[in-house]
């Protein structure tokens, strides 16, 4: 089964493995096959990047659909050409 990222209503956005992802400074976390990690999209968790529920405290409120944008070749946070 591929990666794949979803968003939770009001939520954090769920990474699906297997899938590397990789911080600021080079380290990375391994997701296995099968296997979620959970990331912070309000803003507000202690445990950035990982989703630790402060979302329902602050009330966070998602977009209430997906719009996507126009793809480009090439993004600054996309390391290869798509
Ligand atoms: S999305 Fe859950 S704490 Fe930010």
């Amino acid at each position: 089964m591929p990666a794949s990222i979803r968003m939770e209503p009001n939520g954090p956005y769920v990474v699906t493995g297997p899938i590397t992802i990789a911080d600021v400074d080079g380290n990375e976390i391994h997701v296995e096959e099968g296997h979620t990690v959970k990331l912070c999209r309000c803003g507000h968790s202690g445990k950035k990047p990982y989703c630790d529920t402060t979302h329902r405290r602050v009330d966070f409120v998602s977009r209430p659909s997906f719009l996507p944008e126009p793809v480009e070749k090439t993004k600054s946070w996309v390391t290869q050409p798509i």
